[in-house]
């Protein structure tokens, strides 16, 4: 695991920027896993800045995302599919169907899950992932507990993640109780994974996640088993270690 130190959000969001460039440089129909949350936002700002000056295409490049609550329309401002249109997809020459997100307005949602996973498999697996870490260590929706054999799957949200995510909500009774997430062995399987923290809120997880074991009980331990992940945090997150 390699862990690049940052100063601050902007820093880390501009070195994790230059490091998506770099691979789709090199393979320019890279597929991508997509995070979504506060973390990765900045990135896409860069994506986005660079794909207007400097004209990186994205026009064979295809995206999986990690997850979307169940109960949300596509277009609900506080689904994934809305918060990617718009702080991303909007703005690149991504073709929308090359972009995929679990379906959680989806009526068999059993089926949906099976669907995505075919499909990620169908798309030749993530070569590049791009993840955030919940305070409780999850990594996409995949909660303390979740077995690492875990595909796509229905989740239960946490009392935690419900409280964490309420700031984008009115109230946290609109919080979605349950999501769709891919899994963790479905998360093992990328190629590379890029791993984004920020902030004092992360500094006891990024703290557990170097020094801890490996347990189901904290999600984010799963990748110190990959071969190929970078870390990039910044000085908050990096207040324990
Ligand atoms: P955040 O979420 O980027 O909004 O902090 C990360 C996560 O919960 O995985």
């Amino acid at each position: 695991m390699k862990l690049i130190r940052t100063e601050n959000y902007a820093e880390m969001s501009l070195e994790a920027g230059k490091f998506i460039v770099d691979k789709l440089r090199s393979n320019p129909s890279l597929t991508l896993g997509l995070a979504t949350g506060s973390t990765p936002k900045g990135v896409y700002e860069y994506l986005i800045q660079d794909h207007e000056e400097n004209e990186t295409t994205y026009k064979q490049v295809k995206s999986v995302n990690l997850d979307e609550y169940i109960g949300l329309p596509a277009e609900d401002p506080n689904s994934y599919h809305y918060f990617m249109s718009q702080n991303l997809f909007n703005h690149l020459d991504i073709s929308e169907n090359h972009t995929h997100i679990p379906n959680g307005a989806a009526s068999d949602l059993e089926q949906e899950c099976l669907r995505y996973e075919k499909l990620i498999k169908e798309l030749g697996g993530v070569d590049l992932q791009i993840l955030g870490i919940g305070q409780n260590g999850h990594i996409g929706f995949n909660e303390p507990g979740t077995p690492f054999t875990s595909r796509t799957h229905i989740v239960t949200l946490d009392q935690n993640t419900r409280e964490a995510n309420s700031r984008f909500f009115n109230s946290l009774d609109e919080v979605p109780t349950h999501a769709i997430t891919m899994g963790t062995a479905s998360i093992l399987e990328s190629k590379e994974i890029l791993l984004l923290v920020s902030g004092e809120s992360k500094a006891e997880a990024l703290f557990k996640f170097i020094n801890g074991e490996i347990s189901e009980e904290f999600p984010a331990s799963v990748l110190k088993n990959h071969q190929n992940v970078t870390v990039i945090a910044d000085r908050d997150a990096l207040k324990y270690i």
